[in-house]
């Protein structure tokens, strides 16, 4: 066969297999190292026992033929669905319905497979540092052009994330079709505004452009002022497709399952300027591509949304955002400037005198076993940072500050 060439001008490989290939390569040659995980952001606090009851009913319904179920709805199940639509949108004041949600198996596999119902020449905006699957994915459909030696590819639009701007971008001159934002941030672990969101939103009607918001960390947000979810704007049901995932609320990281919303206001032009429902694209992509998530893992999300499961959540959060705070703290003792850490597992951190994310990589891995991920690998804009993730217990993250207290910077 002949290669799609836009993935051979991917860099090698996928910035978190950079990072766990360089931690193997260090482990290999310090066999008595035990290295801290502090790079991807994997949980580690186990599943909630109502979900676990759920998942285990899901699975022996299987053994009867009278309860037994094969494929499902593509879309999901409508219990998850509904429950969705209560639980996280109308009971907080936002018109969602089951069948503007459609269950997916994670987050990440819905923001890369949303490049199929785009118009192949569409222009991509991304804030920089960003997710680096929005970037990559917009690759792989052609719609990178070449990476430049500024390390930008040429046809992508960035709206840099700056201490200048506390890391919240805001909308570009330049024209966008699709663009990705992320808040509560990855990386920067930074909440968009009220009014910077309106911003965001007043330039795609402008421009005509959908906003795939990436709310995957929302339920890390409790103070009310921060919007959760970009319906919260008016007229976003118009222009935006919001994303989320139950990995990180929920510890499903392994589990895999998780939603996007695609409002049926929601329209694209067609091929004389007629108005075509994204809604039904998603719909038409995800019955041919997708048999739906699996039916025990549904059961289990779907218990979330019980009183056990809602507080099952929080207590889980509450750990991570209190490692992050730790963090946080930690980092400014040991002279970083840092960011985010409170609406979020994520702290980002930059020390004025180790000013290159790989080297502070390699020497927090060297000199106190502690993997963070490097800045440059989320964009540009990222070089000189650090990403440290509160994902791990308290117990690792506090001996792994411990260990960073050490270091000779
Ligand atoms: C991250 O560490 O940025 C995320 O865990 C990666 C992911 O969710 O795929």
């Amino acid at each position: 066969m002949k290669a799609n060439t836009n993935f051979t001008k991917l860099p090698q490989s996928y910035l978190f297999s950079e990072v766990a290939a360089r931690i193997r390569d260090h482990k290999e040659s310090n066999p008595e190292s035990e290295v801290i995980r502090m790079d991807i952001g994997d949980v580690t606090l186990p599943i909630a026992r109502c979900v676990l009851d759920a998942m285990h009913k899901g699975i022996e319904e299987m053994a009867s033929t009278v309860t037994f179920r094969g494929y499902g709805p593509e879309q999901g199940y409508a219990f998850l669905r509904e429950a969705i639509s209560e639980g996280d949108y109308k009971s907080r004041g936002l018109d969602i319905s089951p069948d503007e949600i459609f269950i997916s198996d994670g987050a990440k596999s819905d923001l890369g497979n949303l490049g199929d119902i785009y118009s192949p020449d569409s222009v991509v905006a991304v804030a920089d540092p960003g997710y680096p699957v929005y970037v990559d994915t917009a690759v792989m459909g052609g719609r990178g052009g070449d990476l430049t030696e500024s390390g930008r590819w040429n046809k992508i639009v960035y709206a840099d994330s700056t201490p200048e701007n506390g890391f919240v971008p805001r909308p570009p001159k330049e024209h966008a079709d699709v663009v990705y934002l992320c808040s509560p941030n990855n990386p920067t672990g930074v909440v968009f505004d009220r009014e910077t969101l309106k911003e965001w939103v007043e330039y795609a009607r402008r421009e005509k452009a959908v906003i795939v918001y990436d709310s995957a960390y929302e339920a890390f947000v409790d103070d009310p002022a921060v919007p959760r979810s970009i319906y919260e704007i008016p007229g976003a049901q118009e222009v935006a497709i919001e994303i989320r995932s139950f990995s990180k609320t929920a510890g499903f990281t392994g589990l895999r399952c998780g939603y996007t919303v695609v409002p049926k206001a929601l329209k694209a032009s067609g091929e004389n300027g007629e108005e075509v429902s994204v809604n039904r694209l998603w719909n038409r992509r995800q019955s041919t591509k997708f048999n739906g998530a699996s039916y025990p893992i549904q059961c289990g999300a779907a218990a979330l949304y019980s009183p056990e499961g809602r507080a099952a959540i929080k207590e889980n959060i509450d750990v991570y955002k209190s490692n992050a705070r730790y963090i946080k703290k930690k980092l400014s003792e040991a002279g970083f400037e840092t960011y985010g850490g409170e609406h979020s597992p994520y702290v980002w951190a930059r020390h004025p005198e180790q000013t290159d994310s790989w080297a502070l990589f390699a020497k927090l891995l060297k000199e106190a076993g502690i993997s963070c991920t490097p800045g440059i690998g989320f964009g540009r804009a990222g070089g000189g940072y650090i990403r440290l993730t509160g994902f791990n217990t308290p117990e690792k993250t506090r001996e792994a500050m411990d260990r960073l207290g050490k270091v000779d910077f």
